[in-house]
């Protein structure tokens, strides 16, 4: 695997908060004059390598390097490209960044590819949605347009509502909504909540605090959804509040976030009571002021009759996301610098070797993909005890280790045994079940 020092953007993560404010001056100085910029970027060459369908996402990528002056190549079909034929992603992105191109937006169908695309490439890697994964490009514009409507986005309420466990821009959102302290709540179609590993992270990494919640009366959604709840960043008076409520009522909803049915990720699950929102839903008094949102494309969960209230942004969101994107791209070629600092350093650990007896229990990963073919399998460390939680570095799905083996002497026992506590961290294999350990070549000791 290749290492290069470059800035990809691959989660909403990869950006500071700071980062984020500024590259939305940016996009306000860019929006200014769309066609004033057309020497920025000139000479610089921009790859889109879309393996899944998309109008907004390529086209306004396309759309914002021509107008920074630069050249565009695409490939906005696997049949067209030699994916068709079996070639590797890692191999396309190794060929593509470089000589062919100086960026490469990557959409890919299997969670964590765009990692993968990160890690082999010679140049900055944008994620332009991986599986259900990450979409956080589409964020930006999200958060671009709220901010711009409301102002602000700390203490915003917004409701998230639809399928919420395989919509990949959702993910992002809320990693994004929680760092800027904006609440969530989370209306789903029955079945598709908010996936584990992202309720998990949403509480381990930005502090959020999930309640019970109800909602003012929102026909056409509020009647779907029976299982509301409240997320919010953990703030001394919000802690207060929750120990003495277990039901959240929210009365003003700034924002209502509305997904399709993601159905190219369905194994056959039933949506036929799917939410669909209306004009009697924008009658609820909790949404006078709320703003209707969406990633688009809509399918039929909004209906056409709402374009015209003034509260719907969704057309905004897509026309603001050439902007957003002018500013990313420009950030990330070196073509204009921000004040901002980046990221701290991750507090989980590095990957270890250590994981290499598991395997990812996503089967939608790219490890379990393509990768099978040349991806070393890679963990990180998320919590150490009760029992250790390691999440895959390509998709994040968390894995739980009940057994604790020693890389050397190679015996396994339990995780909370005397034993598997005297292992030093460098030495630490972790397994899920006894058989995975014993496929690995470790011996099992009871304790
Ligand atoms: N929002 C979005 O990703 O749209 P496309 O699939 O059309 O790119």
């Amino acid at each position: 695997m290749l290492e290069h020092g470059k800035r990809d953007l691959v989660s909403i993560e990869d950006l500071s908060t700071a980062e984020i404010l500024e590259l939305f001056h940016h996009a306000d100085e860019f929006r200014g004059n769309l066609r004033a910029w057309s020497e920025l970027c000139r000479g610089a060459i921009m790859a889109t390598l879309f393996f899944e369908p998309s109008t907004r996402t390529r086209l306004s990528f396309e759309s914002a390097m021509l107008r920074l002056g630069g050249g565009v190549i695409t490939a906005a079909d696997e049949k067209s490209t030699s994916r068709a034929k079996g070639e590797s992603l890692a191999d396309t992105v190794r060929v593509v960044g470089g000589s062919y191109a100086d960026i490469l937006v990557v959409r890919h169908p299997e969670d964590g590819a765009a990692r993968v695309a990160a890690r082999y490439a010679r140049v900055p890697v944008i994620n332009g949605g991986d599986g259900a994964h990450e979409h956080p490009t589409q964020t930006l514009c999200d958060l671009y347009t709220l901010w711009k409507e409301k102002g602000r986005l700390e203490g915003l309420e917004v409701v998230l509502c639809g399928d919420l466990r395989y919509s990949r821009t959702i993910h992002s959102f809320c990693y994004a909504l929680a760092r800027f302290g904006a609440n969530i709540v989370t209306m789903p179609y029955p079945g598709f909540e908010l996936p584990d590993y992202v309720l998990h992270r949403l509480r381990r990494d930005f502090g959020v605090q999930t309640a019970a919640a109800s909602v003012a009366d929102l026909p056409g959604i509020a009647g779907s959804s029976n299982a509301a709840a409240y997320l919010t960043a953990s703030k001394p008076h919000q802690l207060a509040l929750f120990t003495n409520l277990t039901n959240i009522e929210v009365n003003r909803i700034d924002a209502i976030y509305m997904t399709r049915a993601q159905r190219e990720r369905h194994s056959g699950e039933e949506t036929k009571n799917y939410p669909r929102l209306s004009r009697s839903t924008l009658g609820a008094a909790a949404a006078k002021d709320a703003r209707i949102m969406h990633p688009l494309p809509r399918v039929d969960e909004i209906d056409y009759d709402v374009d015209d209230d003034p509260r719907s942004v969704y057309f905004r969101q897509a026309e603001l996301g050439v902007p957003m994107r002018m500013a990313l791209m420009a950030f990330l070629l070196g073509r204009i610098q921000l004040r901002a600092t980046r990221p701290g350093t991750s507090s989980v650990s590095p990957g270890i070797a250590a994981g290499a007896g598991l395997r990812c229990s996503n089967e939608r990963c790219i490890t379990n993909n393509e990768g099978v073919r040349y991806l070393t399998r890679d963990f990180r460390l998320r919590e150490a005890e009760a029992p250790p939680v390691l999440s895959c570095a390509y998709c994040e799905r968390e894995i739980e280790a009940r057994f604790v083996g020693h890389a050397q002497d190679r015996v396994v026992h339990r995780y909370n045994s005397a034993e598997a506590r005297r292992i030093q961290p460098q030495h630490r294999v972790y397994f899920e079940s006894e058989a995975q350990a014993q496929a690995a070549g470790f011996a099992c000791r009871e304790g």
